[in-house]
């Protein structure tokens, strides 16, 4: 029973230090000589205050600031219990704690930061594979590895100053067992291009315990075949006969390419010239980035330099191309002649397009016009006003019928019905089809002997169109539309 109240007291500390003493911060990185400032709060008033700092438990009074380690805070009477550290040791790396009276029993109430004393890590060494250079289209992995910094350093890429955001694989951390210190290694890699030749790939560290920055980096060299960046055949345009002619051709290369121009039985290696010095070869002048302006100069142009081809082979380490070059005295550049006709084409185009949106258009309003034929009759059965004739038509209105020596009196009648159907519909349409045939006409009945094929045909499509759902509502005016031409034409389809 005598253990009750010591398991009880224990409780009370416990839930003491868990709710009632704050220590900030928490955590804490500081460099060696650095200063640090560690602050325990009680709600209540106290009367002692112990810092423990690497191995030694100091006694902290708020009068004496001669120390290493002082108090701070507002006073003891506040429940502040904080420690000024005014320089860090390198042993200090770890815990600090403090403790307090408790606020009832006989048990110090103890709280807990931990402080990290930053270690510099050793320099970054940047892994990557050993070849001298690469080839255009290699995949590229480098690895970066910053070892034992207390935390771990920080890794960025470059490329020249640029920095690097793809590629780069996520950072793995490791430490000696037994050792807080740690180590840092991140990869990257890369599909190289002809824009990476030359380029510095910099892995950069960061540190809370170094002052700047520290690099490893390494240079790529990318080779890759000559080529020319536009593709198709090349014409010199604005030369002018008799004067100096300068056969310019940019193309990319590295290694820097060896050139050769044939002209005719001429063949020319830079520097050179031909005997009578009418034709030279200039050496490739590199603009950078792997281009090369490659030139022949023409010292007069005559009319048969202009009526011949030139052909100019690049070759390098890893390939030749060969360019044919041609000349014209067209004081036009290609370009803006091809400008023009490409402007009238465009206008030709687009005029045409209209032409063909217009005649769509036209075309679809009539044929939707004629679908409603169907619909048509669907419509007056369903308002009642069925003719039997209209269901006729509609069972046989198949093409045969159309040539079916059938009496004139049968068709007539079938017209006449049909003609009523139309009235019928008619005032809904008519607004619509304003351009079409009178109602007149369609009662007329020698025309209208005329228009059975025109009628038939119609009557085929609605049968065609039986099984789809009703077509939008605009459609009566069409049966007088089929007077025309065109929509026998569209039934047929
Ligand atoms: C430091 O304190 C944490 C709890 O805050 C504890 O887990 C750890 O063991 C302590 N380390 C040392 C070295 O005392
Ligand atoms: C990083 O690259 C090294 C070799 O360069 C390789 O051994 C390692 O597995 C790679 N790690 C990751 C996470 O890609
Ligand atoms: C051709 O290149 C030369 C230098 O090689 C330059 O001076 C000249 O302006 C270029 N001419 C044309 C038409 O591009
Ligand atoms: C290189 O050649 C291109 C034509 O291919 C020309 O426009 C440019 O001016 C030339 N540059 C130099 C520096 O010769």
């Amino acid at each position: 029973m005598a253990a009750l109240p010591a398991l009880f007291g224990l409780l009370m500390a416990v839930v003491v230090t868990g709710q009632n003493l704050d220590i900030t911060p928490r955590e804490a990185v500081r460099r060696v000589g650095d200063d640090l400032t560690v602050l325990c709060k009680v709600p209540y008033p106290i009367d002692a205050c112990r810092m423990t700092v690497g191995t030694t438990s100091y006694r902290l009074i708020p009068n004496n600031q001669e120390e290493e380690i002082v108090y701070a805070g507002q006073g003891l009477q506040h429940g502040e219990c904080g420690a000024h550290i005014k320089h860090i040791k390198e042993e200090w790396n770890g815990n600090i704690s403090c403790t307090l009276p408790p606020q009832t029993g006989q048990i110090e109430v103890i709280g807990t930061m931990r402080l990290l004393v930053a270690k510099a890590p050793a320099n970054p060494q940047l892994i990557s594979p050993p070849q001298p250079a690469f080839r255009e289209g290699d995949g590229f992995m480098a690895q970066c590895i910053v070892p034992n910094g207390r935390p771990a350093a920080k890794i960025t890429w470059y490329l020249d100053e640029v920095q690097l955001l793809a590629g780069i694989h996520q950072p793995v951390i490791t430490s000696e067992p037994g050792s807080d210190l740690k180590t840092i290694s991140q990869n990257v890699s890369r599909t190289l291009a002809p824009e990476d030749n030359g380029q510095k790939l910099v892995c950069r560290a960061e540190h809370e315990a170094l002052d700047g920055p520290r690099e490893a980096a390494r240079q790529l060299v990318v080779h890759y075949p000559p080529k020319r960046l536009e593709s198709g055949p090349i014409t010199i345009f604005g030369l002018k006969l008799g004067g100096e002619g300068r056969l310019n051709v940019t193309i990319r290369a590295n290694p820097a390419p060896t050139t050769e121009w044939t002209v005719g039985d001429l063949v020319l290696i830079p520097p050179r010239s031909n005997e009578d010095g009418s034709i030279t070869a200039l050496e490739p002048l590199h603009l950078g980035g792997g281009f090369y302006n490659v030139t022949l100069v023409l010292a007069r142009v005559a009319k048969e330099d202009v009526e011949r081809t030139y052909y100019l082979r690049v070759t390098n380490d890893l390939g030749r191309e060969e360019f044919a070059v041609r000349l014209s005295t067209m004081d036009e550049p290609a370009g803006v002649e091809l400008e023009t006709g490409a402007i009238v084409g465009i206008v030709i185009a687009v005029l045409i397009l209209l032409i063909a949106i217009i005649l769509v258009v036209f075309a679809k309003a009539t044929g939707r016009w004629f679908f409603a034929g169907s619909r048509g009759r669907d419509h007056t059965k369903s308002s009642g006003e069925s003719t039997p004739a209209g269901d006729v038509l509609l069972e046989s209105g198949t093409l045969p019928s159309r040539t079916d020596t059938e009496s004139a009196a049968g068709q007539r009648s079938r017209l006449s019905a049909l003609s009523a159907r139309v009235r019928a519909v008619l005032p809904r349409g008519r607004d619509r089809v304003q351009a079409t045939e009178p109602i007149p006409e369609v009662e007329d009945k020698a025309l209208a002997e005329e228009k059975k094929g025109v009628v038939y045909a119609e009557l085929a499509l609605g049968d065609q169109n039986a099984e789809k759902p009703p077509p939008p509502s605009t459609e009566y005016a069409e049966i007088v539309y089929t007077d025309q031409p065109a929509p026998v034409k569209e039934a047929k389809e």
